[in-house]
C-alpha cells in the first residue's frame, strides 16, 4: 500500500480546513485504548457480509495498532437504523468477517455505549480487538450529542478516525469524540485524502474527469469545483440528457431534470470561459421502455430522441471520443456511471470509460458508489490507481466541502 507521512489540506479546493493532520504513526499506542471509528457500513444478506471491501480497507490501521500491542476498540454505524437498537443492523456478521480476515479473535458486544462495554473495555489485553454495537442504535450518535462522546471518550486514551466513508457526517462517532481524545487519522483515511486531495490540488496534467450518473441536481457542486480544476470534463449518464436539453436538443423521454436547465447552461458558459473543454455526447443509445431487454438503438444528438424513446447509455461514437480524449490524460477522476450499466445492453459506454481509465499512463481515481460498482463488475478494480471507499463522502470531497470527520482532527503542529 502506497502510504504518506502526512497529507496537506491547505489548498482552498478543501474548504479551509485545517492544515497538516497528525495520524496514527504520530503518536504513542502501545498499550494505550484506540477508539477507532471504521466505516463497516458493508452488504450484509442472510447474515453474511456479501461485499468485504471495506473491512478490508480498514486493515493496515487495525493490524498497525494490534501489531504495537495496541488494545483496540472498533465502532461503525450500518445501515440507518434511527437511533434504535434493530436486529436487521446488528454487527455480528462484519464481527465474524472481520475475524476470519485478521485470522483473530474479535469480541463483540452487543451494545455501543453502557457498563457491558465499558467493562469489555477494560478487560482489554495488549493486541486485543473489541467490535462495538452499531452506533446508530444510539439516538446521541446522528445528533453529535456530547454526552455520548463523552461516554465514548471515557472508554479510550485515542481516538483514531479510519471512516473516511463517514468523513462527511458530523456526528458523535465521526466527529465529536475528536473533542474529548487526542484525535489522529488512520492509514485509509490518510491515503483517501492524501492521493484525491494530491489530484485536485496538484494535478499532473492534461486532468480529465467524467461525471456521470442520473442527475445534474446531484452532481452541481462537483461539476462547480471540477470546472475550475480540470483541462477536459466529461459528461454522461443521464445528466447529460440535461445538458443537451439546454442547448435545445430533443430528448423524448428521457431523463431531463427541466428545473436544472439555467444551472445547466451556466455550467456551460463558465466552462467556455475558462476553456475547459466540455464533452457532451453526440450520439446516444435510446430504449423504447426503461427494461433490460427493451428495442434498442443508436440516434445521433443532431437528429434527437424519438418520442417514446429514452436515452440509457452513451453512443459508440460518444464513447470512441471519450476513450480518445482520456487517453492523452495524466490524471482522471471518474463519478458516475454513462449509463444503465446493471444491463448488459446500455453497459457499453460504461464499460469505455473503465477500460481508457485502466490504460491511462497516469493517476486514475474512481470515487463514488455506481462508478465504483461498475469497475468491480468489469473486473478493472485493480487497474486503477485509486478506488475510493467513499459514496457521499469521496462526492463532498469533490465538491471541495470541509469534511468534518477530518476538520476535526488534530493538526500535526498541534501536538
Ligand atoms: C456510506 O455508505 O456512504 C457511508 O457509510 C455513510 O452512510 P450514510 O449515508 O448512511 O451516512
Amino acid at each position: 500500500m502506497e502510504t504518506f507521512s502526512f497529507f496537506r489540506v491547505r489548498d482552498p479546493v478543501f474548504g479551509g480546513m485545517a492544515m497538516e493532520k497528525a495520524t496514527v504513526r504520530d503518536v504513542e499506542v502501545r498499550g494505550k485504548r484506540v477508539f477507532v471509528r471504521v466505516d463497516f457500513n458493508v452488504p450484509v444478506e442472510e447474515g453474511r457480509v456479501t461485499d468485504d471491501t471495506r473491512i478490508r480497507a480498514a486493515l493496515p490501521t487495525i493490524r498497525y495498532l494490534i501489531d504495537r500491542g495496541a488494545r483496540v476498540i472498533l465502532a461503525s454505524h450500518l445501515g440507518r437504523p434511527k437511533g434504535r437498537a434493530d436486529d436487521r443492523y446488528r454487527l455480528d456478521p462484519v464481527a465474524r468477517r472481520l475475524e476470519e480476515i485478521l485470522g483473530r479473535p474479535v469480541r463483540k458486544v452487543d451494545a455501543a455505549v453502557g457498563p457491558e462495554v465499558e467493562k469489555a473495555a477494560e478487560e482489554l489485553k495488549d493486541g486485543d480487538v473489541l467490535l462495538l454495537e452499531n452506533v446508530r442504535f444510539e439516538p446521541g450518535e446522528e445528533k453529535n450529542d456530547p454526552a455520548l462522546a463523552q461516554a465514548w471518550a471515557k472508554l479510550a486514551d485515542l481516538y483514531v478516525n479510519d471512516a473516511f466513508g463517514s468523513a462527511h457526517r458530523a456526528h458523535a462517532s465521526t466527529a465529536g469524540l475528536a473533542r474529548y481524545l487526542p484525535a489522529v487519522a488512520g492509514f485509509l483515511m490518510e491515503r483517501e485524502i492524501g492521493i484525491m486531495g494530491r489530484a485536485l490540488a496538484r494535478p499532473e496534467r492534461p486532468f480529465a474527469a467524467v461525471i456521470g450518473g442520473a442527475k445534474v441536481s446531484d452532481k452541481i457542486g462537483v461539476l462547480r469545483n471540477l470546472i475550475d480544476r480540470v483541462d477536459r470534463l466529461l459528461v454522461g449518464g443521464g445528466m447529460a440528457n440535461t445538458f443537451l436539453a439546454a442547448q435545445g436538443r430533443r430528448l423524448g423521454n428521457s431523463l431531463v431534470e427541466r428545473d436544472q436547465l439555467d444551472t445547466a447552461r451556466e455550467i456551460l458558459e463558465r466552462a467556455s470561459a475558462r476553456g475547459t473543454a466540455f464533452a457532451l455526447p453526440v450520439d446516444l443509445v435510446v430504449a423504447d421502455r426503461f427494461a433490460a431487454d427493451a428495442q434498442s438503438r443508436v440516434v445521433t444528438v443532431e437528429e434527437g430522441v424519438p418520442e417514446g424513446w429514452a436515452a440509457l447509455d452513451i453512443g459508440p461514437e460518444t464513447a470512441r471520443r471519450y476513450r480518445e480524449i482520456l487517453a492523452g490524460a495524466k490524471t482522471v477522476i471518474w463519478n458516475g456511471p454513462m449509463g444503465v450499466f446493471e444491463w448488459a445492453p446500455f453497459a457499453a459506454g460504461t464499460l469505455a470509460v473503465a477500460e481508457a481509465m485502466a490504460a491511462v499512463e497516469g493517476t486514475t481515481i474512481v470515487g463514488g458508489g455506481d462508478s465504483v460498482a461498475a469497475v468491480e463488475q468489469m473486473g478493472l478494480a485493480d487497474r486503477m490507481t485509486h478506488i475510493s471507499t467513499g459514496g457521499g463522502a469521496s462526492l463532498e470531497f469533490l465538491e471541495g466541502r470541509e469534511l468534518p470527520g477530518v476538520a476535526a482532527l488534530m493538526d500535526r503542529k498541534e501536538r
